[in-house]
């Protein structure tokens, strides 16, 4: 009886070691979902089960798979990032090997907002410059890499407070439609949020003795063309392009910038300009155009221009110390 238990038991296990060996072997770490999308495909007999791939699992489960590619995905190091088999599809249809994959995405491991298909841009902008990849990635990003005005973007997001207007990004025609009158004069009008926004920071300068008013707010894309043609004709372009924006380029067109005047109507200087620096944040704007991002901005420093984002974004890109183009790339877009 004893020996009969002893075989029986004996069996068992062995019983169970198969299986699982079994098991293992054909089905090693791919869970039943990844197996079953492998037999849609074709693919269940030329995988290697005890070779387990993540960047093929995760590229069968995210609806990216693409079988001419199922081989090579386990060739490729699996890295967590957004759009990461995408990306590599992207690099297998340029015909990149999983060897140079490997070493692309080893490289641009930490830089979040690095894009696939400007690897080459950056590697170039990287050598031309002398700089570090982090500060090449976010210049092409911003386009920097192409003189002002070279390679202008439509923009499609101009009603979102965040929207990004600069010389490599256009508004086109865009008209707001909720602009607001502000209270000091009804010729000057900026949409609801920041106009509200406004008044609050002009009511805060007045407690701090500082006199501030708007002179110039929303403007159209045809008031802006009239602008910045008078500065023209008057400047010539070169010097017009580093103080106005042409026609579809203007923060203005999206009623979200005010140019502001200081006591006696005079332009912001010195303790103004100071204020408006240390404060504006408060109530959701930021001063634009500062000296030190002239390089980027392309325009010289204008302590008078607010942009306004809202009080979390603006308060954030102060404390980041980035131009707003910069910020974009690397937190909104
Ligand atoms: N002066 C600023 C840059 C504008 O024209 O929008
Ligand atoms: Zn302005």
């Amino acid at each position: 009886m004893t020996k009969k238990i002893i075989f029986l038991t004996f069996v068992l296990i062995i019983m169970i070691c198969s299986f699982t060996y079994f098991y293992k072997k054909n089905n090693i770490a791919y869970n039943s979902k990844v197996v079953s999308l492998m037999k849609k495909y074709n693919i269940y007999n030329e995988i290697n089960k005890n070779n387990y791939s993540k960047t093929l699992e995760i590229a069968l489960e995210s609806g990216e798979f693409q079988e001419q590619y199922a081989t090579i995905y386990q060739e490729i190091d699996y890295i967590e990032r957004k759009n990461f088999i995408k990306d590599v599809n992207t690099l297998l249809s340029n015909n990149y090997s999983s060897t140079e994959i490997n070493t692309i995405f080893q490289k641009y491991n930490n830089i979040k907002n690095f894009e696939i298909n400007k690897v080459n841009n950056y590697e170039e902008y990287q050598k031309k410059n002398n700089c570090s990849l982090e500060e090449a990635v976010l210049k092409v990003n911003i386009g920097l890499d192409h003189d002002f005005y070279t390679q202008i973007n439509e923009i499609n997001n101009s009603h979102e407070y965040t929207v990004l207007v600069n010389k490599y990004h256009s508004l086109g025609n865009y008209e707001p439609t909720d602009l607001k009158s502000l209270s000091y004069d009804s010729k000057y009008q900026l949409r609801e949020k920041a106009a509200d926004a406004f008044e609050e920071l002009v009511a805060s300068a007045k407690l701090d003795n500082l006199f501030i008013r708007p002179y110039s707010a929303y403007r159209s894309y045809d008031r802006q063309e009239l602008i910045y043609n008078n500065y023209v004709a008057r400047d010539g372009k070169d010097e017009a392009d580093t103080y106005s924006a042409r026609p579809g380029h203007s923060e203005h067109q999206t009623g979200l910038a005010v140019d502001v005047w200081s006591e006696g109507y005079n332009y912001i200087k010195d303790n103004d300009a100071k204020w408006l620096k240390n404060n504006s944040y408060k109530y959701g704007f930021i001063v634009r155009y500062t000296k030190e991002n002239q390089p980027i901005t392309g325009y010289i420093e204008e302590p008078w221009h607010l942009r306004y984002l809202g009080k979390e974004i603006a308060t954030d890109v102060v404390a980041k110390n980035l131009t707003y183009d910069e910020y974009y790339d690397l937190y909104i877009k």
